[in-house]
């Protein structure tokens, strides 16, 4: 369902935006609810991933957004990509122009796009969405959300506030990076079966699980949604549950990350 100007006038409703190695997409985010209020919609990210490339998309994104849902949202912009994200600065460029990294992100786009942003990590977009309305909502404790697509993202969130930047995607199991062996799209790139994988997923979830002692694991990612596959085949002592929200986390969480200081 969209939302009309008249339903969704106020600040209950904001753009979020989640930049991906493939896609760049988009919603206006129900902040109430926790959910698109429209569809999500999807521009290709731009090859080579440069930061005017896909600031440029960015942008279109926005107008179709808006010119779908006039005057619904709050004019403000949430912004995840897949960097290490410290006040605004991008550290690091996954499946990005290696241009992201130092920029400071959040001022370059806040006068490229002409409205107040906030830029956050992909990662910590979805665990704080998850966290807020989905899998993890009201969850005291260690919840650590885990995305699993092109790398492994990851957020950890404890009694409820985000510890930034957790990038446990890069800690190395049995030599190698767990992304480069665990990750969705190494999944189909290497054309693992879904026991094979569960075995990678149980080495990589084991390690993580003895290191933070999380009281809860959330698998987001396109690929929470066929958890059924692995989920069953995975022995740990740690609850392990697929995300609610889906591919749709990213977007939501972006939205909603206003309070890491908008400029
Ligand atoms: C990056 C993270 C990102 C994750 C998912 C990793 O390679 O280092 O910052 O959250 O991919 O996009």
């Amino acid at each position: 369902m969209t939302a009309s100007p008249e339903a969704a006038a106020g600040p209950g409703f904001r753009v979020g935006i989640d930049v991906g190695g493939t896609w760049i997409k988009g919603a206006l985010v129900d902040l109430a609810g926790g959910a698109p209020a429209g569809p999500v919609r999807r521009l290709q990210t731009p090859p080579g991933g440069s930061v005017e490339a896909v600031a440029d998309t960015m942008d279109r994104l926005v107008a179709e957004l808006e010119a779908e849902s006039p005057g619904a949202a709050d004019g403000a912009v949430g912004i995840a990509i897949p960097s290490i994200v410290q006040r605004g600065v991008a550290r690091s460029a996954a499946n990005m122009d290696r241009g992201w990294i130092g920029l400071d992100v959040q001022s370059y786009l806040r006068s490229r796009l002409g409205r107040p942003v906030c830029v956050v990590n992909d990662a910590d977009a979805a665990g704080m969405a998850e966290a807020h309305y989905g899998a993890g909502a009201a969850k005291q404790g260690v919840v650590l959300v885990l995305t699993l697509g092109t790398g492994i993202g990851s957020a950890l969130i404890v009694d409820g506030r985000l510890v930034p930047n957790f990038e446990l995607g890069h800690l190395e199991v049995g030599g190698s990076k767990a992304e480069s062996r665990a990750s969705a799209v190494v999944r189909e790139n290497e054309g693992l079966d879904w026991v094979e994988y569960a075995d990678r997923l149980q080495q990589y979830l084991s390690h993580v699980e003895f290191l933070f002692s999380p009281d809860l694991i959330i698998i987001g990612g396109g690929i929470s949604a066929c958890s059924i596959e692995y989920l069953p085949r995975l022995s740990l002592r740690t609850r392990v549950v697929p995300a609610s929200l889906e591919n749709s986390a990213g977007v939501v969480g972006a939205a909603l990350q206003a309070t890491a200081g908008w400029t």
